[in-house]
């Protein structure tokens, strides 16, 4: 898990490779930015213990490359700092989708999805859930 932003070491805000990357604002982001932000779908409201389903998309936005010079090499989903899942993926995986049923015993937060790419470093995006008795 990484718990600080590239704003947070303003020398990392031009490489790509250092710290996360994410995106402030979809509606005007870039190319590479599209192709490379998770997409997490789940409910807004779950309950406590109760099972509910995750899907983390890379290339949602815009289709990512899978290619053996470029493609997505992992994603890893966290609620909050607590590490849920995670999944590896190969050039010969297209179109990166993590699905699974996971379960919050309580708040943790927002859902944190991490995607890294050879070629593009690691971008991170979030999902604001919240847990009810
Ligand atoms: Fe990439």
């Amino acid at each position: 898990m990484f718990t600080k932003t590239k704003e947070s070491y303003p020398e990392c805000l031009e490489d790509i490779f250092c710290g996360v990357n994410t995106v402030h604002e979809i509606e005007k982001s870039s190319d590479l930015e599209k192709k490379h932000l998770p997409i997490i779908t789940a409910p807004k409201k779950v309950k406590k213990g109760e099972w509910f389903e995750v899907t983390v998309e890379v290339g949602k936005l815009l289709t990512h490359p899978s290619e053996p010079g470029h493609f997505i090499m992992f994603v890893e989903l966290y609620a909050d700092d607590t590490y849920i899942c995670r999944m590896d993926f190969t050039p010969n995986t297209a179109y990166p989708v993590m699905k699974a049923k996971i379960r919050l015993e309580h708040s943790h937060g927002a859902l944190h999805a991490y995607e890294r790419c050879n070629l593009h470093g690691t971008w991170e995006n979030q999902f604001d859930i919240e847990v009810s008795e």
